[in-house]
Protein backbone atom coordinates (compact mmCIF):
# COMPACT_ATOMS: atom_id res chain seq x y z
CA UNK A 1 0.00 0.00 0.00
CA UNK A 2 2.72 2.12 0.88
CA UNK A 3 3.78 2.28 -2.68
CA UNK A 4 0.34 3.59 -3.80
CA UNK A 5 0.75 6.19 -6.53
CA UNK A 6 -2.21 8.46 -8.05
CA UNK A 7 -2.52 5.62 -10.91
CA UNK A 8 -2.95 2.95 -8.64
CA UNK A 9 -5.04 3.97 -6.00
CA UNK A 10 -8.46 3.46 -7.47
CA UNK A 11 -7.63 -0.10 -7.17
CA UNK A 12 -6.07 0.14 -4.04
CA UNK A 13 -9.28 0.66 -2.47
CA UNK A 14 -11.23 -1.91 -4.62
CA UNK A 15 -8.45 -4.43 -2.83
CA UNK A 16 -8.99 -3.68 0.81
CA UNK A 17 -12.67 -4.17 0.23
CA UNK A 18 -14.03 -7.48 2.04
CA UNK A 19 -14.61 -9.86 -1.16
CA UNK A 20 -17.54 -11.20 0.76
CA UNK A 21 -18.93 -7.99 0.81
CA UNK A 22 -23.04 -8.05 -0.20
CA UNK A 23 -22.55 -8.48 -4.62
CA UNK A 24 -24.80 -4.84 -5.29
CA UNK A 25 -23.17 -2.79 -2.68
CA UNK A 26 -19.75 -3.97 -3.66
CA UNK A 27 -20.48 -3.33 -7.61
CA UNK A 28 -22.28 -0.23 -6.54
CA UNK A 29 -19.63 1.15 -4.41
CA UNK A 30 -16.44 0.10 -7.07
CA UNK A 31 -18.03 1.51 -9.75
CA UNK A 32 -18.52 5.03 -7.75
CA UNK A 33 -14.88 5.63 -6.60
CA UNK A 34 -13.73 4.49 -10.14
CA UNK A 35 -16.01 7.11 -11.37
CA UNK A 36 -14.73 9.92 -8.78
CA UNK A 37 -11.20 9.59 -8.83
CA UNK A 38 -11.34 9.15 -12.72
CA UNK A 39 -13.11 12.84 -11.95
CA UNK A 40 -10.84 14.33 -10.05
CA UNK A 41 -7.88 13.01 -12.32
CA UNK A 42 -9.70 14.50 -14.92
CA UNK A 43 -10.46 18.39 -13.70
CA UNK A 44 -6.80 18.23 -11.77
CA UNK A 45 -9.16 18.67 -8.60
CA UNK A 46 -7.29 21.66 -6.42
CA UNK A 47 -7.35 21.60 -2.21
CA UNK A 48 -9.55 24.81 -2.88
CA UNK A 49 -11.87 22.88 -4.62
CA UNK A 50 -11.91 19.87 -2.76
CA UNK A 51 -12.59 21.96 0.51
CA UNK A 52 -15.51 24.30 -1.78
CA UNK A 53 -17.45 20.92 -2.49
CA UNK A 54 -16.90 19.87 1.27
CA UNK A 55 -18.24 23.15 2.44
CA UNK A 56 -20.89 22.95 0.30
CA UNK A 57 -22.22 19.70 1.39
CA UNK A 58 -21.40 20.57 5.53
CA UNK A 59 -23.67 23.72 4.94
CA UNK A 60 -26.19 21.35 3.19
CA UNK A 61 -26.22 19.65 6.81
CA UNK A 62 -26.90 22.71 8.55
CA UNK A 63 -30.05 23.75 5.81
CA UNK A 64 -31.54 20.20 6.77
CA UNK A 65 -34.29 19.71 8.67
CA UNK A 66 -37.50 17.22 8.62
CA UNK A 67 -39.27 19.97 6.20
CA UNK A 68 -36.43 20.56 4.13
CA UNK A 69 -33.62 18.86 2.59
CA UNK A 70 -30.92 20.24 1.04
CA UNK A 71 -29.29 17.18 -0.44
CA UNK A 72 -32.01 16.00 -2.23
CA UNK A 73 -32.53 19.75 -3.94
CA UNK A 74 -28.51 19.41 -5.06
CA UNK A 75 -29.62 15.44 -5.61
CA UNK A 76 -32.98 17.64 -7.91
CA UNK A 77 -30.81 20.73 -9.60
CA UNK A 78 -27.88 18.48 -10.77
CA UNK A 79 -30.78 16.26 -12.58
CA UNK A 80 -29.55 13.11 -10.40
CA UNK A 81 -33.33 12.68 -8.98
CA UNK A 82 -34.48 13.00 -12.65
CA UNK A 83 -31.90 10.72 -13.81
CA UNK A 84 -33.07 8.18 -11.67
CA UNK A 85 -36.65 8.43 -12.28
CA UNK A 86 -36.11 8.23 -15.93
CA UNK A 87 -33.96 4.89 -15.25
CA UNK A 88 -36.68 3.50 -13.35
CA UNK A 89 -39.39 4.07 -15.47
CA UNK A 90 -40.85 0.88 -17.28
CA UNK A 91 -41.49 2.01 -20.97
CA UNK A 92 -45.23 1.41 -21.34
CA UNK A 93 -45.77 2.90 -17.89
CA UNK A 94 -46.75 6.92 -17.28
CA UNK A 95 -43.42 8.74 -16.44
CA UNK A 96 -42.24 9.19 -13.06
CA UNK A 97 -41.10 12.99 -12.10
CA UNK A 98 -39.50 14.08 -9.01
CA UNK A 99 -41.61 13.50 -5.77
CA UNK A 100 -40.23 16.71 -4.29
CA UNK A 101 -39.97 18.33 -0.40
CA UNK A 102 -43.43 19.26 -0.17
CA UNK A 103 -45.19 15.90 0.03
CA UNK A 104 -46.91 14.99 3.24
CA UNK A 105 -48.19 11.43 4.01
CA UNK A 106 -52.09 11.45 5.59
CA UNK A 107 -54.07 13.65 2.88
CA UNK A 108 -57.38 13.75 3.68
CA UNK A 109 -59.63 11.82 2.31
CA UNK A 110 -61.53 12.87 -1.20
CA UNK A 111 -64.08 11.40 -3.25
CA UNK A 112 -64.55 10.82 -6.74
CA UNK A 113 -65.37 14.29 -7.89
CA UNK A 114 -64.64 16.11 -4.78
CA UNK A 115 -63.27 19.52 -4.97
CA UNK A 116 -60.03 20.81 -3.60
CA UNK A 117 -60.46 24.60 -4.89
CA UNK A 118 -62.30 25.42 -1.83
CA UNK A 119 -62.11 29.18 -0.70
CA UNK A 120 -58.58 28.93 -2.85
CA UNK A 121 -58.13 32.23 -5.25
CA UNK A 122 -57.42 31.70 -9.02
CA UNK A 123 -58.62 29.87 -11.72
CA UNK A 124 -60.97 26.54 -11.49
CA UNK A 125 -59.50 23.25 -12.96
CA UNK A 126 -61.02 20.21 -13.09
CA UNK A 127 -59.35 17.15 -13.54
CA UNK A 128 -60.92 13.39 -15.13
CA UNK A 129 -59.28 10.49 -16.17
CA UNK A 130 -58.85 6.97 -15.33
CA UNK A 131 -56.09 4.64 -13.74
CA UNK A 132 -55.07 1.90 -16.24
CA UNK A 133 -52.57 -0.96 -16.71
CA UNK A 134 -50.11 -0.83 -19.61
CA UNK A 135 -53.02 -2.67 -21.91
CA UNK A 136 -55.14 0.12 -21.17
CA UNK A 137 -57.53 -2.12 -18.83
CA UNK A 138 -59.04 0.28 -15.56
CA UNK A 139 -57.63 -0.82 -12.45
CA UNK A 140 -60.12 -1.61 -10.14
CA UNK A 141 -59.53 -0.19 -6.77
CA UNK A 142 -56.57 1.97 -6.94
CA UNK A 143 -55.70 5.20 -4.71
CA UNK A 144 -54.73 8.59 -6.32
CA UNK A 145 -52.59 11.12 -3.73
CA UNK A 146 -53.08 14.77 -4.87
CA UNK A 147 -51.00 17.76 -3.60
CA UNK A 148 -50.02 21.32 -4.92
CA UNK A 149 -49.50 24.74 -3.87
CA UNK A 150 -51.60 27.96 -3.81
CA UNK A 151 -52.17 30.87 -5.86
CA UNK A 152 -49.09 32.47 -4.18
CA UNK A 153 -46.47 29.72 -5.06
CA UNK A 154 -46.44 28.11 -1.71
CA UNK A 155 -47.47 24.63 -0.04
CA UNK A 156 -49.87 24.37 3.00
CA UNK A 157 -46.78 23.04 4.91
CA UNK A 158 -44.51 26.50 3.76
CA UNK A 159 -47.59 28.90 4.38
CA UNK A 160 -48.96 29.95 8.00
CA UNK A 161 -52.01 31.81 6.15
CA UNK A 162 -53.15 28.10 4.46
CA UNK A 163 -54.84 25.28 6.55
CA UNK A 164 -53.28 22.34 7.21
CA UNK A 165 -54.13 20.08 4.63
CA UNK A 166 -55.45 23.33 1.85
CA UNK A 167 -55.00 21.87 -1.47
CA UNK A 168 -54.64 18.14 -0.26
CA UNK A 169 -56.42 15.09 -0.60
CA UNK A 170 -56.83 11.12 -1.14
CA UNK A 171 -58.90 9.77 -3.45
CA UNK A 172 -59.82 6.32 -3.44
CA UNK A 173 -61.13 5.26 -6.88
CA UNK A 174 -63.81 2.41 -7.63
CA UNK A 175 -63.67 -0.43 -10.73
CA UNK A 176 -63.57 2.08 -13.13
CA UNK A 177 -60.35 3.30 -12.05
CA UNK A 178 -62.14 6.69 -12.93
CA UNK A 179 -60.91 9.85 -10.61
CA UNK A 180 -62.20 13.37 -11.22
CA UNK A 181 -61.59 16.30 -8.61
CA UNK A 182 -61.50 20.30 -9.42
CA UNK A 183 -59.01 22.54 -8.20
CA UNK A 184 -56.91 25.56 -8.83
CA UNK A 185 -54.71 26.06 -11.52
CA UNK A 186 -51.33 25.76 -9.87
CA UNK A 187 -48.83 28.44 -11.10
CA UNK A 188 -45.14 28.37 -11.28
CA UNK A 189 -42.75 28.68 -8.59
CA UNK A 190 -38.86 29.11 -7.06
CA UNK A 191 -37.18 25.81 -5.59
CA UNK A 192 -35.99 26.77 -1.91
CA UNK A 193 -32.88 29.09 -3.32
CA UNK A 194 -31.67 30.63 0.03
CA UNK A 195 -28.81 27.95 1.29
CA UNK A 196 -26.30 26.11 -0.82
CA UNK A 197 -28.39 24.75 -3.95
CA UNK A 198 -29.19 28.57 -4.35
CA UNK A 199 -25.51 29.65 -4.30
CA UNK A 200 -24.84 26.85 -7.07
CA UNK A 201 -27.75 27.56 -8.86
CA UNK A 202 -26.53 31.35 -8.87
CA UNK A 203 -23.18 30.73 -9.85
CA UNK A 204 -24.13 29.03 -12.98
CA UNK A 205 -26.15 31.41 -14.24
CA UNK A 206 -29.37 29.13 -13.27
CA UNK A 207 -32.68 30.20 -12.17
CA UNK A 208 -34.64 28.62 -9.70
CA UNK A 209 -38.20 28.66 -11.17
CA UNK A 210 -40.44 25.22 -11.72
CA UNK A 211 -43.55 25.49 -14.03
CA UNK A 212 -46.53 24.75 -12.01
CA UNK A 213 -47.33 21.39 -11.85
CA UNK A 214 -50.20 18.76 -9.98
CA UNK A 215 -48.16 16.42 -7.87
CA UNK A 216 -50.11 12.64 -7.93
CA UNK A 217 -49.22 9.87 -6.37
CA UNK A 218 -50.86 6.41 -7.65
CA UNK A 219 -51.14 3.47 -5.78
CA UNK A 220 -52.66 -0.14 -7.00
CA UNK A 221 -52.38 -3.38 -5.72
CA UNK A 222 -50.08 -5.61 -7.70
CA UNK A 223 -48.66 -2.15 -9.61
CA UNK A 224 -45.78 -0.42 -9.12
CA UNK A 225 -46.68 2.66 -7.19
CA UNK A 226 -46.30 5.84 -10.01
CA UNK A 227 -44.62 9.37 -8.27
CA UNK A 228 -45.65 11.88 -11.04
CA UNK A 229 -46.78 15.73 -11.80
CA UNK A 230 -48.71 16.82 -14.55
CA UNK A 231 -47.69 20.16 -16.41
CA UNK A 232 -49.80 22.88 -18.36
CA UNK A 233 -48.88 23.36 -21.98
CA UNK A 234 -48.78 27.11 -21.80
CA UNK A 235 -46.32 27.69 -18.47
CA UNK A 236 -43.50 29.56 -19.15
CA UNK A 237 -41.04 27.49 -17.67
CA UNK A 238 -42.55 24.15 -18.99
CA UNK A 239 -38.69 23.95 -21.19
CA UNK A 240 -36.50 25.42 -17.92
CA UNK A 241 -37.86 23.77 -14.81
CA UNK A 242 -34.65 24.03 -12.28
CA UNK A 243 -35.55 20.08 -11.59
CA UNK A 244 -35.87 18.78 -14.76
CA UNK A 245 -38.83 17.19 -14.34
CA UNK A 246 -40.88 17.48 -17.12
CA UNK A 247 -41.73 14.74 -19.30
CA UNK A 248 -43.55 15.03 -22.73
CA UNK A 249 -45.91 12.49 -21.80
CA UNK A 250 -47.07 14.10 -18.63
CA UNK A 251 -47.42 17.80 -20.31
CA UNK A 252 -51.35 18.30 -19.75
CA UNK A 253 -53.52 21.13 -22.17
CA UNK A 254 -56.47 22.84 -20.49
CA UNK A 255 -59.29 23.36 -22.47
CA UNK A 256 -60.91 26.94 -21.40
CA UNK A 257 -65.04 27.47 -21.79
CA UNK A 258 -67.23 29.70 -19.37
CA UNK A 259 -70.39 26.60 -19.37
CA UNK A 260 -71.24 24.96 -16.65
CA UNK A 261 -73.03 22.02 -18.48
CA UNK A 262 -69.75 21.13 -20.20
CA UNK A 263 -68.55 20.23 -16.40
CA UNK A 264 -68.82 16.47 -15.98
CA UNK A 265 -72.32 15.56 -14.04
CA UNK A 266 -70.88 14.30 -10.86
CA UNK A 267 -68.45 17.21 -10.51
CA UNK A 268 -69.27 17.37 -6.40
CA UNK A 269 -68.95 21.57 -7.00
CA UNK A 270 -70.00 21.99 -10.35
CA UNK A 271 -72.98 24.41 -8.74
CA UNK A 272 -71.07 26.47 -7.08
CA UNK A 273 -67.20 26.96 -8.68
CA UNK A 274 -67.18 29.88 -10.69
CA UNK A 275 -65.93 30.04 -14.17
CA UNK A 276 -63.92 30.16 -16.60
CA UNK A 277 -63.34 26.41 -16.75
CA UNK A 278 -60.49 24.75 -17.38
CA UNK A 279 -60.70 21.06 -18.32
CA UNK A 280 -58.37 18.69 -18.75
CA UNK A 281 -58.37 14.56 -19.04
CA UNK A 282 -55.71 12.24 -18.59
CA UNK A 283 -55.27 8.20 -17.89
CA UNK A 284 -51.98 7.43 -15.65
CA UNK A 285 -51.09 3.71 -16.66
CA UNK A 286 -49.52 1.44 -14.32
CA UNK A 287 -46.76 -1.51 -14.27
CA UNK A 288 -47.71 -4.49 -12.87
CA UNK A 289 -45.41 -5.75 -10.26
CA UNK A 290 -42.73 -8.10 -11.88
C1 LIG B 1 -41.68 20.30 -5.82
O1 LIG B 1 -42.18 20.13 -6.90
O2 LIG B 1 -42.43 20.40 -4.87
C2 LIG B 1 -40.19 20.38 -5.69
C3 LIG B 1 -39.41 19.46 -6.36
C4 LIG B 1 -38.03 19.52 -6.23
C5 LIG B 1 -37.45 20.50 -5.46
C6 LIG B 1 -38.24 21.44 -4.79
C7 LIG B 1 -39.63 21.39 -4.92
FE1 LIG C 1 -44.08 20.96 -6.48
Amino acid sequence: MRTVTKDTLTQAFLDCCDPDTDPRLHHVLERLVHHLHAFAREVDLTHDEWRTGLRLLTEAAAFTTPERNEFVLFSDVLGLSSLVDMINTPDAATSSSVLGPFHILGAPPLPVGGDLKGDNVGDTVVVEGQVLDTAGRPIPGAMLELWQTAANGLYSNQDEAQSDWNLRGCMTLGDDGRYLFSTVRPIAYTVPDDGPVGALLHATGRHPWRPGHHHVIVQAEGFQPLVTELFPDDDPYLDEDAVFGVRSDLVIHYTRTEERTALPPDLLAAATLEPPFHLVRFDFKLQAEA
